[in-house]
């Protein structure tokens, strides 16, 4: 039998290279976003290259969207859980829309949080599996303008070290990552209306890569992925710095001319 995978943000960036680098690995796929006729579209694709794909449009701000992806988790168990949906958003926290704000907390740790509680437990309970939370850099570091987003994703580091842990003491082969990926070529930043330009070209990374790291590194067994040495390098110094030194370097984040 073939395994399965949910994929979440599976219409567009990095939800879709996994969908397509899983498939190629001989995956089913549930493949969830709220846009209906991408998901579709690539559903399409995947199925001529054998893969069976189900289409569920939910919007995960919303407790309906996300208890519709949680129904699914329970009803199909699948072997694999990708929890990448995600967005950013620009401006002060002070000033920026509070609708704004609460929206990413939904999506980034309320449905992380729902979807991994209902793939979890059949995981365990039948010793396999694997859960996959796309996390970023940003979850190591502070930066004005981004304040939520740095949050909610530093949320998601410390949810998936936990978790880590439940599984060691278990003894449980269960696999679960955090994949903290830095500037990554997407529609991120287009649907965030910012520019790449402020970025320097060498830093952006390509959205297969980014993929096929965290694939091989859950292989691996490995449960923090960074790709690429210099975003590896930029966790190492933040997370060793001493606090003014650290304040001090995070003020001249990218983000904090947004
Ligand atoms: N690109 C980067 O530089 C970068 C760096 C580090 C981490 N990340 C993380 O990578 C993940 C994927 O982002 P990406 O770069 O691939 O961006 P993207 O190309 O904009 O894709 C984002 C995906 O999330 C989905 N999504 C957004 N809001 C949603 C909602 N309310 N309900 C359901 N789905 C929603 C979008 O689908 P719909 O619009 O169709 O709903 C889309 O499929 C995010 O968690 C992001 O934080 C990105």
């Amino acid at each position: 039998m073939r395994p399965l995978a949910v994929v979440t943000g599976a219409s567009a960036g990095l939800g879709a290279v996994f969908a397509r680098q899983l498939t190629a690995r001989g995956y089913d796929l549930v493949l969830t976003a709220r846009r209906a006729d991408r998901l579709n579209a690539l559903a399409t694709e995947l199925g001529r290259n054998g893969a069976a794909c189900q289409a569920v449009a939910a919007d995960l701000s919303e407790d309906s969207g996300i208890e519709a992806v949680a129904d699914v988790i329970q009803t199909r168990r699948p072997d694999l859980l990708v929890n990448n949906a995600g967005f950013g958003t620009k401006g002060r926290f002070h000033e920026a829309d509070f609708a704004g704000q609460h929206t990413m907390h939904r999506v980034h740790v309320m449905a992380t949080l729902r979807l991994t509680h209902a793939a979890l437990g059949p995981m365990v309970e039948r010793g396999s599996g694997g859960i996959i939370n796309v996390s970023s850099v940003a979850g190591f570091a502070r930066s004005p303008g981004n304040v939520s987003y740095c949050a909610t994703k530093s949320w998601m580091n410390a949810f998936t070290e936990a978790l880590v842990l439940e599984m060691r003491a278990l003894q449980s082969p269960v696999r679960i990552q955090a994949l903290c990926p830095g500037f990554t070529y997407t529609e991120f930043h287009d649907v965030m209306q910012v520019s790449r330009d402020r970025v320097p070209r060498t830093l952006w990374l390509d959205a297969d890569f980014v993929v096929g790291e965290s694939l091989r590194a859950l292989d691996r067994g490995q449960w923090l992925v960074i790709p690429d040495w210099r975003y590896r390098w930029f966790v190492a110094l933040i997370t060793r710095l001493p606090a003014r030194l650290r304040l001090a370097m995070q003020s001249r984040s990218p983000h904090s001319r947004a």
